[in-house]
């Protein structure tokens, strides 16, 4: 099987898990495409659902759930979304998409972080893949500057313009040994909206597909 069809797999295991009657916060990228497309499948009830980017709320749209904005969702039980990298004590790099601001304040939000994948994601320690980060405009070359002098070397993802309206710098060379200590000082330099790392705010539970079947972490 390839990579999609292990997305799939895991999609659709986890669109079982979701509880009816409630409000699901859903994130963003080609397993969350597949996951909505599940629960659509599935014909569950949901009360509503808060999406990470517009393009998943457009799907779930189409699918006909409804999508509300988080500042009128009480509660988010559940939160399902995707990594581009998970270390094996479930902290996460995010941002493929370029929908990591989003992404990071709808996992906070909520009580249950589900994270789903295909088995490829897993790796011993962040940082293969490199590290997105989202930046305000103006503060694209000082920030930078920064993740230079930390050891990376940044990209500008040109052409991607965030949800909200920033830019995305693609860091690589970052040796993330310890990544809550990294997401703190990363965020702590003035010009970064969101840091790709989901350590401080990890994933609860991982539910992963790949050649010897699904496994939960
Ligand atoms: C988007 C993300 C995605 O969850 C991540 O990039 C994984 O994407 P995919 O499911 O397409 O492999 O963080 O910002």
């Amino acid at each position: 099987m390839n990579s999609n069809a292990y997305k799939r797999e895991v999609a659709v295991a986890a669109a079982a898990e979701v509880p009816e009657g409630i409000t699901l916060g859903v994130g963003s990228g080609s397993t969350v495409d597949a996951f909505i497309d599940a629960l659509a499948e599935r014909r569950i009830r949901l009360t509503a659902t808060v999406a990470a980017s517009e393009t998943s709320a457009r799907r779930l749209r189409e699918h006909g759930f409804e999508v509300i904005d988080l500042n009128q969702a009480d509660e988010i039980p559940l939160y399902v979304d995707g990594a581009d990298e998970i270390d094996p004590k479930l902290h996460l790099t995010k941002g493929g998409g370029a929908a990591l601001t989003r992404e990071k304040i709808i996992a906070s939000a909520s009580r249950r972080f589900l994270c789903i994948a295909d088995d490829s994601k897993l790796v011993d320690r962040l940082g293969h893949f490199p590290l997105p980060i989202e930046v305000i405009p103006m503060a694209r070359s000082v920030v930078a500057r920064q993740l230079v002098k930390r050891g990376g070397r940044p990209a500008w993802r040109e052409n991607v313009v965030t949800d909200n309206g920033n830019l995305i710098l693609d860091v690589s060379g970052l040796k993330i040994a310890d990544p809550i200590a990294w997401e703190k000082d990363l965020n702590n330099i003035p010009g970064i909206v969101t840091v790709g790392l989901f350590a401080l705010r990890r994933a609860d539970h991982v539910l992963l597909a790949g050649p010897k079947g699904l496994r939960r972490l």
